[in-house]
């Protein structure tokens, strides 16, 4: 929910009158409120959106793209963010009064960022005095920069006896437009850092807090690194906090790896050993720092000059990063250590960056609906759209989201390990030599290989293709039997049927039925969605197949097995590593992390396994569609 500082203080209908607006009783408002953003001078709506009630303008125009003035990146501080209330009541907040007189109060004028929406209202934005600086992130989001970390160049006059200011006033006067907590740390060195650098100093601030004071002017150079702590790939973005564009992106392969390949066997380890938390929480640490290192030497910068890291990934990883036992993630009720978990730092997950550098985490809605999938919410932009939308990440867990900006739910699928490949008999990892595309043509199998090299095996995505091919050729029926007289490829392994896509790599009986489950799962998810949404699974606009795994799926094959609903291929997108994206995103804006902060509020989290429907529609979604 957007920030809502003040009370709400409504303005008397019609009346305006400023005195009385302690009376008046707060009426109940609805749980979403629709706002009209015209330009100023032009009467035509340049946005219409539905945010919850309570959101801020400020926020509502920012997630919807609605650029308003703002440096403080709407703490209240700047003043900047002035708008006009042309239809309906917006409280009048105690900032207000300081930024606008009585007159153009009565008029409608408030501070965007302190205005919170109770209902329906036509705003009117002013033109833009500075020019916004914007990223293109996420999956088509257009991201307005509003990053936490902000600098301010300052030259103080020194003191004297008739000016005997003390040196936080002194600093904390010449930066009129924020009003900053300061830590300890950065007291203890201030005198000596003002008088080193002749009084010419830059101000570092993380969101609200003074976090250093640097000499001279460094007002250009400002960083933050997002991570994506994956559960077998981490990758680290650099991120130039100036221009919103990237200076470096790494990945490399999560070093708890030789705990296992999933997050129940890496619980399992803390279990078994009571020092293995302390090692998995050293090894996600040092697999971050090896990544901070190479993005901070190929962006040519100095990780002092990191002043913020976002991170985000599934509950367990970050857990087990922040040396919180796992342990309740893997049994019923599957309780989470925190929804929102308290402030931390970079150095909380050992990084060496600025030394007080916060860490951004996002919320998790549930043991696996985690902050991983709150950052994909936020980078798919889901539930800031009209269109209803279906966004699956697909993976062991496989998490799905249905909806738009009035409703949307989310459920996560246990889908096995057969999209790892794991469980799959010449399955492998997405590495050189894996098959990630398989065609059969006129009975001839085409293989496309990672590498472009002699394959060795058989990765996810290989596998839906494989599948799917198998059946438009009729050699696999809609129940998932191999049809053995369609081709000569099938032989016997053992007692059992396969069939074999080159000399040495082949696919069983039982691998097709590995991806039977793991797909009627992921079905049987969105088919409840779909149902608790009231629409049909054709009534969605837009299928997003996210992940490490679901963004190199095939939209024709994801079709044929059933793992998506049966649209035009037109509407399922790869949405790329959505997590990544969305950590990105929550850099670069701090109105976008109010948004993700959001999505605890804004989507219900459905569980699927107490449903008693599930088993049948499970069943009904064990075949292939015909
Ligand atoms: S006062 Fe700065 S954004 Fe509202």
């Amino acid at each position: 929910m957007g920030r809502c500082l003040d009370p709400p203080l409504p303005r008397e209908a019609g009346g305006d009158r400023l005195s009385a607006v302690e009376e008046l009783p707060v009426e109940p408002h609805p749980d979403r409120v629709r706002l009209r953003f015209l330009q100023i001078g032009e009467d035509r709506a340049i946005k219409e959106a539905r945010v919850p009630a309570g959101t801020t303008i400020f926020d509502a125009a920012s997630w919807n793209g609605v650029a308003i003035d703002s440096t403080c990146g709407g703490h209240g501080t700047c003043k900047k963010c002035k708008v006009k209330v042309i239809a309906g009541n917006a409280p009048i907040s105690t900032v207000d009064p300081r930024a606008f007189s009585p007159e153009e109060l009565r008029n409608g004028w408030r501070l965007a960022c302190r205005a919170a929406t109770q209902e329906d209202l036509t705003i009117e934005v002013p033109p833009l005095q500075t020019r916004p600086k914007a990223a293109l992130a996420g999956v088509g989001r257009h991201v307005i920069l509003r990053p936490a970390v902000q600098k301010r160049y300052v030259e103080l006059t020194e003191p004297t006896l008739e000016d005997q200011l003390s040196d936080l006033e002194r600093l904390l006067a010449a930066m009129d437009d924020v009003e900053p907590r300061v830590s300890l740390d950065v007291v203890r060195s201030l005198g000596r850092t003002l008088r080193e650098s002749n009084w010419q100093v830059t101000a570092v601030l993380a969101d609200d807090v003074l976090i250093d004071v640097e000499p001279g002017d460094t007002s250009s150079s400002r960083h933050a690194i997002a991570f994506d702590l994956g559960t077998t790939t981490v990758v680290a973005t650099l991120l130039d906090l100036e221009t919103g564009q990237p200076k470096a992106v790494r990945s490399m392969l999560n070093a708890q790896q030789p705990f296992g390949a999933d997050v129940i066997s890496r619980i399992s380890a803390t279990m078994m050993d009571e020092t293995a938390l302390d090692t998995l929480r050293l090894r996600a640490h040092e697999t971050l720092q090896q990544l901070t290192d190479e993005v901070c030497e190929e962006g040519g910068v100095d990780p002092r000059e990191v002043y913020e890291v976002v991170v985000t990934g599934n509950v367990t990883m970050i857990q087990l990063a922040l040396g919180i036992d796992p342990e309740p993630l893997s049994m019923a009720p599957f309780t989470i250590a925190a929804r929102r978990l308290p402030e931390a730092r970079a150095a909380d997950f050992g990084l060496r960056v600025h030394e007080r550098a916060p860490a951004v985490l996002f919320p998790a809605l549930g043991a696996y609906v985690g902050p991983d999938i709150v950052a994909g919410i936020l980078a798919t932009g889901l539930t800031l759209d009209r269109r209803v939308r279906l966004f699956i990440d697909v993976g062991t867990n496989s998490e799905i989201v249905l909806g738009s900006s009035a409703k949307a739910l989310a459920t996560a699928a246990p889908a096995g390990p057969a999209f790892e490949a794991a469980q799959i008999r010449c399955g492998m990892r997405a590495a050189e030599g894996a098959i990630e595309g398989v065609k059969i043509v006129d009975g001839e199998v085409q293989l496309t290989v990672i590498g472009d090299v002699e394959p060795v095996g058989l990765c996810g995505s290989g596998l839906v293709d494989a599948v799917a091919e198998l059946v438009s050729a009729g050699m696999l029926d809609n129940s998932g039997r191999f049809v053995l007289d369609a081709s000569e490829r099938f032989a016997k392994i053992g007692e059992e049927n396969v069939f074999y896509l080159t000399d040495d790599v082949y696919l069983s009986q039982r691998d097709v039925r590995e991806l039977q489950f793991a797909k009627a799962s992921i079905a049987t998810g969105w088919t409840i969605l779909c149902k608790e949404l009231g629409i049909e699974p054709e009534e969605v606009s837009q299928v997003l197949l996210g992940g490490s795994f679901g963004s190199y799926l095939t939209a024709a094959s994801a079709v044929k097995i059933g793992l998506v609903p049966r649209l035009p291929l037109t509407r399922i997108v790869a949405a790329g590593n959505v997590a990544g994206e969305g950590a990105k995103i929550a850099a670069l804006s701090v109105t976008e992390r109010a948004a993700a902060n959001a999505v605890l509020e804004e989507v219900e989290y459905v569980e699927l396994s107490g449903r008693t429907d599930f088993n049948d529609l499970f069943i009904d979604q064990l075949g292939f569609p015909a």
